[in-house]
């Protein structure tokens, strides 16, 4: 027989909640737009379940739940694009998934424009922050969905949005991250990660790390409290406050990070 160590209970503050939180809590990342073209009609639909599932071949997956007209056309089409939008366009992408392109020429609709792919048929939105070309190998039926693994044939981004990697700093050339329903977030800020180089103790590296991340949070909340009490003073006196230059001092990017709520603030022309 063998010992079953004993494991502490759960914690009393943790939620047990439904099986189909587990998608949710997956979520996060970019939304995309994907298209699609057959018999010269085209298609889009916003697109929140994919992943990489291979770097050699470059192969990626994405889930579609077998109603959608999308299913059909990329059936047919044997290949789509992945268009990545632009922070702004969150309110094309909620309208364009509460629309099926069966009935609808939703590009049309949406009035986005578009232009010429590279190795596929499907139309590219102007205004995104990147572009996926993709033909599919793979055609499986999962429960609701269907996966579609495909090979990618071309990419393309706009350097505005993406380096080596997403640009946090990109301010209005940030992509879109959804997070379910109605709610969509940006990326904010990127961070390095120091992983501890002494093998010898990685737990007390590890947990030094810990105490040094929170105390930096609380350092820079309270910063933005403390800058946050000099504006509401200067605003009540009615002098006009530089946002940018009290941004500066908070060593933030974007003055929206400050709660203005309180009163008028006169920053600099845009
Ligand atoms: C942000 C967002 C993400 C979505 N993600 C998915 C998804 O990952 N898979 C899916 O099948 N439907 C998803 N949908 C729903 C489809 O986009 C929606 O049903 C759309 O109208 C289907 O269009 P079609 O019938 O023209 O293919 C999403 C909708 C939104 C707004």
């Amino acid at each position: 027989m063998t010992d079953t160590p004993l494991l502490q209970p759960a914690p009393e503050s943790i939620e047990r909640r439904p099986l189909s939180t587990a998608a949710r809590i997956l979520m996060g990342g970019p939304v995309v737009l994907v298209t699609t073209t057959w018999r010269g009609r085209s298609n889009v639909m916003p697109l929140a379940w994919h992943m990489p599932v291979s770097s050699d071949p470059a192969l990626i997956a994405i889930a579609i739940e077998q109603s959608r007209y999308s299913v059909d056309m990329i059936d047919h089409a044997e290949e789509f694009a992945l268009n990545i939008p632009k922070r702004p366009m969150l309110h094309h992408v909620q309208y364009l998934g509460a629309l099926s392109g069966e009935h609808v020429d939703k590009l049309e609709a949406a009035q986005l424009a578009h232009f010429a792919p590279a190795r596929v048929s499907a139309p590219l939105i102007e205004g995104c922050a990147a572009w996926i070309e993709a033909g599919v190998r793979h055609q499986l039926p999962f429960g609701d969905h269907v996966v579609y693994i495909a090979e990618v044939m071309a990419v393309h981004v706009d350097p505005a949005s993406f380096g080596e990697r997403w640009r946090t700093d990109a301010g209005e050339d940030r992509p879109l991250l959804y997070l379910g329903g109605t709610a969509y977030s940006t990326l904010d800020r990127e961070q390095e990660a120091r992983p501890p180089r002494d093998l010898e103790a990685p737990e007390r590296i590890l947990a030094e790390r810990i105490a040094e991340e929170l105390e930096l949070t609380t350092e820079a909340r309270e910063r933005r409290e403390e800058i946050e009490g000099q504006l509401a003073d200067e605003v009540q006196r009615g002098n006009i406050v530089d946002v940018s230059e009290l941004a500066a001092d908070l060593d933030i990017d974007d003055a929206d990070k400050l709660d203005l709520s309180g009163g008028v603030v006169l920053g600099e022309p845009d």
